[in-house]
C-alpha cells in the first residue's frame, strides 16, 4: 500500500515537472517561430531600441500582449507589436510569458548556434 500511494505520489510530480517544463519549451519555440528574437533578441536581452523581455513579471509580459492583441498600446512605437501579438491564442500567450519570465541563458540551445557562430555577443 505505501509502495502505492509513493507510486502515486511520484507519477504526479513526473506529471507537474513535465508540463511547466513543457510550457516554457513551446514558449520558446513560439518565440523563436513568430520572429520575436529578430526585434528582442535570442536571448530575449533587447537592445537600444527594442524592450529586454527575459525575466520580467509574468503579470506583466501578459497583460501587455493581451493589450497589444487588442490593439491597445500607450505609444505609437508599441503599435508595431498589434501585428505579431494578434497572432498569438491565449495559450501562446501563456506558453510565451512562460519562458520569458523563467528565462534562463542555455548555451546548448540549438537557437544560439548561429550566433556563436558569427561570434556574436549582443
Ligand atoms: C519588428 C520588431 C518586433 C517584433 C518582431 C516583436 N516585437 Fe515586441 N516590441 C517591439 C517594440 C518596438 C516594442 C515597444 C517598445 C517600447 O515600448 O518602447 C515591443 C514591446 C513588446 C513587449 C512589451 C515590453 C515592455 O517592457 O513594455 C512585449 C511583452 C513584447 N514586445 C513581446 C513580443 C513577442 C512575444 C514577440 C513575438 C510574438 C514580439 N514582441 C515581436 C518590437 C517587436
Amino acid at each position: 500500500m505505501k509502495l502505492l500511494i509513493l507510486g502515486i505520489c511520484l507519477t504526479l510530480t513526473a506529471h507537474l515537472l513535465y508540463a511547466s517544463e513543457s510550457a516554457y519549451e513551446q514558449g520558446r519555440d513560439l518565440y523563436f517561430q513568430n520572429g520575436c528574437a529578430n526585434c528582442h533578441g535570442t536571448n530575449a536581452e533587447g537592445s537600444s531600441y527594442y524592450p529586454k523581455l527575459a525575466n520580467k513579471k509574468k503579470k506583466y509580459l501578459t497583460d501587455k500582449l493581451e493589450n497589444f492583441k487588442k490593439g491597445i498600446a500607450n505609444t505609437q512605437k508599441q503599435e508595431i507589436m498589434f501585428t505579431f501579438a494578434q497572432t498569438l491564442t491565449q495559450k501562446d500567450i501563456m506558453n510565451i510569458t512562460s519562458y520569458l519570465t523563467n528565462f534562463k541563458k542555455d548555451n546548448s540551445d540549438k537557437y544560439n548556434v548561429e550566433e556563436d557562430l558569427l561570434g556574436v555577443d549582443y
